[in-house]
């Protein structure tokens, strides 16, 4: 990945070639150190991930992966549904062995990851149940191998994901587990006791990480004090000496240090500012706006539409964000084809429109300031300006599109990605206005979302305020 590197870096680590390379300095299991670590340069290119939820829940699939703790609560929709469709005495556990993953086939799932046009996928290798998805150590007798599928799910998708080389391999870990005995002994200790972390969650990351050395950790437990989990100590390792070092990239739930500390930062679920952040961030977020793991007590008006994905894609890249796109499969191993279909349209439209996300950075607007639903990335040109994309998710109305926030130059050109012909503009004391070409409907590039691009604009791009 060199040659993506800026120059000045290239030249600067040749320069001081006796001290270790920039980007693989020693971190202090502290904040303030681990704060100073760059984000490895693939994620930022990246921009766009699948998120996959699977696990015991998938087998009732009813209500939304926080099952059990529902049906502990007493919820009565959830204890409803136990009484009606299980025996009396039927535990959660039970469930286990019906999580059976039978259709399984983790390169048909890759397959459709790759068509989505997404560049990393990271897998729930453990959520709140407790019930791991691999053969874990010190999971005995509630993991994958041991009951319900009897295989090792995370491993078995590592592999399918390594064969290609455009993606990226990423597994999600619950640190906490909500009636895990030795998690519940500490919290009745106030936390004042680590045998749970010391005994289980620990152990587990580092498995997990010598074993299938993901390039995404991606921690969930921002609701307990940081220090219980001494979490930085598990980040130094992971930073200095693990397998990942040069390549992981790590989230903010680490702990009470959500949309604090972390190379990127999730802050909560579905997190879409609409602003540019000094930092690099993700939005995660479900096509079934009502659930991570499947469930089949859902609709048609749950999942997002294709057109409100673009709108949350091309909003989120344009503010400094990735999108983490998460479905959830069906306990026999299924992506059903609603999810399916979701995936393969984003992937349709990053056809035509990858070249205004990939490997982009904000510019100096995030939207206009005269049309509305119209969105800016830009990029370096390799004449070493910039280019920028002004993304609009609604067609102009009678084609002409006026952009407050640019200003062309006499060597400005227009061009609408996905179409051949160059585009008319001229420059108005209020801005730019764009003619937009007259498309018969059969050959649109792609109906949500259009990207014109714009070359040599009087605007500078402001490249190191947003290297992240
Ligand atoms: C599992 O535990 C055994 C015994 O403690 C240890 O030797 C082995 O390295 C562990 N495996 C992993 C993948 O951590
Ligand atoms: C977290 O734990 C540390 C040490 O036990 C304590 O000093 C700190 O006040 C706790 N933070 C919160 C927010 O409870
Ligand atoms: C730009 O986006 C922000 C945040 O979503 C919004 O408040 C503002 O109205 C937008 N501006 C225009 C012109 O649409």
């Amino acid at each position: 990945m060199i040659n993506h590197l800026p120059v000045y870096l290239v030249a600067l680590s040749a320069l001081v070639c006796w001290t270790p390379v920039i980007g693989s300095g020693h971190y202090e299991p502290n904040w303030d150190s681990l704060d100073k670590r760059p984000i490895p340069a693939w994620y930022d290119e990246a921009k766009f991930g699948i998120f996959i939820h699977w696990g015991v829940y998938s087998v009732p699939a009813f209500g939304s992966e926080w099952f059990w703790n529902k049906w502990e609560q007493k919820l009565k929709p959830y204890v409803n549904f136990m009484k009606r469709n299980y025996p009396p005495g039927f535990t959660y556990a039970d469930f286990a062995p019906h999580f059976t993953a039978e259709f399984y086939d983790p390169d048909h799932w890759v397959d459709i990851f790759e068509n989505s046009g997404a560049k990393y996928v990271v897998l729930t290798s453990k959520h709140h149940e407790g019930f791991t998805n691999w053969p874990s150590n010190v999971s005995f007798n509630w993991n994958s191998m041991d009951v319900g599928p009897k295989r090792d799910l995370v491993g078995e998708l590592a592999v399918a994901i390594r064969k290609k080389k455009d993606l990226h391999f990423g597994l999600y870990h619950s640190l906490f587990e909500w009636f895990n005995p030795l998690f519940l002994k500490d919290k009745a200790n106030h936390f004042q006791t680590r045998y749970f972390p010391v005994e289980k969650s620990i152990p587990e990351l580092y498995e997990l990480v010598t074993t299938y050395k993901p390039d995404v950790v991606w921690s969930d437990g921002a609701h307990t004090n940081w220090t219980y989990w001494k979490s930085p100590e598990f980040l130094a390792w992971l930073y200095n000496d693990s397998p990942v070092k040069d390549t992981v990239v790590t989230n903010d739930r680490w702990g009470d240090v959500m949309c604090k500390h972390g190379d990127f930062w999730t802050c909560h679920d579905r997190y879409n500012p609409g602003h540019l952040l000094p930092h690099k961030w993700e939005n995660c977020m479900p096509i079934d706006t009502g659930s991570w793991g499947f469930r089949r007590n859902t609709d048609l008006s749950s999942y997002l539409t294709i057109e409100e994905i673009i709108t949350i894609l091309v909003e989120t890249i344009s503010c400094g964000g990735n999108l983490l796109m998460n479905v959830g499969p069906t306990h026999d191993g299924r992506i059903i084809p609603i999810f399916e279909e979701r995936l393969w349209q984003v992937g349709r439209w990053l056809k035509v429109n990858g070249e205004a996300i990939y490997g982009t950075k904000p510019w100096t607007h995030q939207n206009d300031t005269l049309t509305k639903q119209l969105w800016y990335t830009s990029k370096k040109n390799s004449a070493g300006s910039v280019d920028v994309y002004a993304i609009t998710l609604a067609w102009p109305n009678k084609g002409l599109l006026r952009l407050g926030a640019a200003t062309a130059t006499a060597q400005t050109q227009v061009t609408l990605l996905g179409y051949p012909e160059p585009v008319n503009y001229k420059q108005e004391s209020s801005g730019l206005l764009i003619y937009a070409p007259l498309i018969p409907t059969s050959v649109m590039p792609c109906q949500w979302g259009w990207t014109f691009k714009l070359t040599n604009l009087k605007q500078k791009y402001p490249y190191q305020q947003f290297d992240f």
